[in-house]
């Protein structure tokens, strides 16, 4: 039996991977830059060659059923069949954080799963390779590779060589705080995979989503080498705002927000208007993320947690890389 267990931290993008040019390899049509999340993890362990047909995966203490169960065997046959393996896998998934609600939990996954399931194999695969490899679960899972600021290069290739991600900032380059408002625990109507496709089929505004993408793309990044926050932070709010106006706008439309996550936005608004510099970002859920100085992580949670409809509040900061924490 070989089995490895490995931790990636989730990611919050600030600017955001939305559509596929190719939905098999999860190849995007534009790069995407995240900050991976100190504490929000999951970790796998997977042990192959067990005495058994079929992969067993368990998954936040259940047995994995339809669509996560299938692309999680899919991702496995990918990585068999570069191993030249045969042998059945058993997984143990768990997450610290509510997952499938916007908090990214795919991306912690894929990263714990490229990390365990090749160690376990034997493979020893550079970043940039476990990169790739974490990108074929989930896309923005490409980044969650790498600890502190991450950059997915969208690529060209046709066959995905050249889309994987790279580590732009280690976390030590700049201590920003990451306020999580949870404003809505249940299970999200419409993951990101469909999402994305829909707003790409069905939006008049994806082209502008597309088209305008590069200038917010370029300003985030520059503002996180230049430790600029007002710089990042407004890119990432357009950014986050026009990736929402693009699926409300596709028919029949996709509206992620809640009465809470809108409450929370206002909030934040507000909150820069009495002079705190903070500014929000959200994926595909309810969920509000919110980045400021380090410093003022305490003021911004406490006038977060008073909004109306907010279940909870989490604190993280940018995190390290998936890690591998055993091999045998
Ligand atoms: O990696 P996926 O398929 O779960 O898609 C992630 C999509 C967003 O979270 C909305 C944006 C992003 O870049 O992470």
């Amino acid at each position: 039996m070989r089995q490895a267990v490995a931790i990636a931290n989730s990611n919050v993008a600030l600017a955001k991977y939305w559509g596929k040019r190719n939905e098999s390899l999860n190849l995007p049509y534009t790069g995407s830059i995240s900050i991976t999340l100190a504490g929000l993890s999951t970790r796998a362990r997977v042990r192959f060659g067990i005495e058994r047909n079929h992969d067993r995966i368990v998954l936040n203490g259940e047995q994995a059923v339809n669509s996560p169960a299938y692309v999680i065997r899919q991702f496995l046959d990918h990585v068999r069949q570069a191993a030249g393996e045969k042998a059945a896998a058993e997984l143990e998934i768990r997450s610290n954080f509510p997952v499938a609600a916007g908090l990214a939990s795919s991306a912690s996954t894929f990263a714990a799963l490229a990390l365990a399931t090749t160690s376990a194999l034997g493979l020893s695969l550079s970043p940039r390779e476990l990169s790739a490899l974490a990108r074929r679960g989930s896309g923005s899972a490409a980044r969650s590779i790498f600890g502190g600021y991450a950059e997915w290069l969208a690529g060209e290739a046709d066959d995905g060589s050249d889309s994987y991600a790279v580590q732009l900032a280690a976390p030590e380059h700049w201590r920003l705080g990451v306020v999580v408002a949870i404003t809505d625990l249940a299970r999200k109507p419409v993951g990101s995979r469909e999402g994305m496709a829909h707003a790409l089929k069905k939006s008049p505004f994806f082209p502008a989503w597309l088209e305008s993408h590069e200038a917010d793309l370029a300003a985030v990044r520059q503002g996180i080498l230049d430790r600029d926050l007002a710089v990042t932070g407004q890119a990432a709010e357009r950014n986050c705002l026009k990736m929402h106006a693009a699926s409300m706008a596709a028919s029949p439309p996709l509206l992620y927000w809640k009465p809470a996550t809108l409450a929370v936005m206002h909030r934040v608004l507000q909150l820069r208007e009495e002079g705190t510099a903070a500014y929000f970002t959200i994926d595909a859920g309810p969920q509000v993320k919110i980045i400021c100085p380090w410093p003022q992580r305490d003021t911004v949670a406490a006038a977060i947690r008073e909004v109306p409809g907010v279940r909870s509040v989490l604190l993280s900061e940018p995190g390290g890389a998936a890690e591998l924490v055993e091999c045998a």
